[in-house]
């Protein structure tokens, strides 16, 4: 006979429980309360070497009892079920398996907004907001069609449009793939009206001095610092939103070199950088005569983005 809602449910349907990701997991908490199950997850994903092993069982527990909180849950074990706890496993087992957190949840919050994320793009970062920043505290209200390129979720496009109303973009990626999780994400934030997604490999195509304002968060990554990274990024991350060439330059090359065809006179132009790419990424700005150089931090203190203008008679 079984005992638990869990077991019967498991013996009803045996054959379909036992495919579940997350199947020998639950069948290890079987009979174990919430508050257990949060100490053996954390110190699952501890085993793993997640280092935010505390932070992650919270996320995952949160997802599959929100709206419940989880001290709610604590109190009242009649919150908590057998199914909940097989979808929790569910996760945990991706988890376990160094896939994003952002991946298994299918969501990550960048500035105001909450963005779905999936295997295609990059999980927009928080050094990321720095950008979003830079720009909002150096361009005002007026009316700006701006450019993202390389925009992946749409993340960039995504803040800067829906903190300034009067604002048109576009953004380009090279991958379908990803544009197709931008246009979802504009979907989310009412912004397709105002927004225009193309594939296409960075500036080609597109016309002359069409853009008051051009950002980019390209790949910056050097090719043989790829193999060392955490395996979230390395193994569940799209190589081509990371890898930046033998210097980690290749595309700051090709981009900087057509700002001055792409932007207005007098444009703005706004780019994230590796923290040790400053001077290397300056030198290619000033080359391409582009001018009123600043270099931000992010919160942590490193270099982050570059910030200029296109001179007034560019072109
Ligand atoms: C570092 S990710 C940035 C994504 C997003 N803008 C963000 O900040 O979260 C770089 C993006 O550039 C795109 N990309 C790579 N090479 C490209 C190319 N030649 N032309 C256009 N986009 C490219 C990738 O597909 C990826 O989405």
């Amino acid at each position: 006979m079984p005992s638990t809602p869990f077991e019967a449910a498991v013996q009803s349907n045996a054959a379909e429980q036992a495919k579940r990701p997350g199947f020998p997991l639950v069948q290890a908490w079987q009979g174990m309360e919430l508050g257990t199950i949060r100490r053996h997850l954390v110190a699952a994903l501890g085993s793993v070497g997640i280092d935010e092993a505390e932070d992650d069982a919270r996320f995952l527990i949160a997802d599959v009892l929100a709206p419940v909180s989880l001290a709610q849950a604590l109190a009242d074990p009649a919150l908590w079920s057998w199914q909940a706890a097989a979808r929790l496993a569910d996760l945990a087992a991706l988890r376990l398996e160094r896939v994003p957190l952002s991946q298994v949840l299918g969501s990550k919050p960048f500035w105001t907004l909450d963005l779905k994320v999936t295997r295609d793009v990059l999980t927009p970062r928080a050094d990321t907001e720095a950008l979003v920043e830079a720009v909002l505290e150096r361009c005002d209200h007026t009316p700006h069609h701006m450019l993202d390129l390389g925009t992946g979720s749409g993340a960039i496009l995504a803040a800067l449009l829906s903190e300034r109303p009067g604002w048109t973009g576009q953004g380009v990626d090279l991958s379908p793939a990803a544009l197709a999780v931008a246009k979802g994400n504009l979907e989310a934030c009412e912004l397709t009206r105002r927004a225009t997604l193309v594939q296409g490999r960075w500036g080609d195509g597109l016309g002359d001095h069409g853009f008051d304002l051009i950002v980019s968060n390209p790949p910056y990554i050097a090719s043989d610092v790829l193999a060392g990274l955490e395996p979230e990024v390395r193994d569940h991350e799209p190589a081509l939103a990371l890898d930046g060439g033998e210097d980690g330059l290749d595309a700051y090359r090709v981009i900087i070199a057509d700002l001055p065809r792409l932007l207005r006179p007098g444009g703005s132009f706004a780019l994230e950088i590796g923290f040790d790419q400053a001077a290397a990424v300056m030198a290619l700005v000033q080359a391409a005569g582009l001018s009123a150089l600043e270099c931000l931090p992010d919160l942590a203190g490193h270099d982050r983005v570059v910030f200029g203008r296109a001179g007034s008679g560019n072109g």
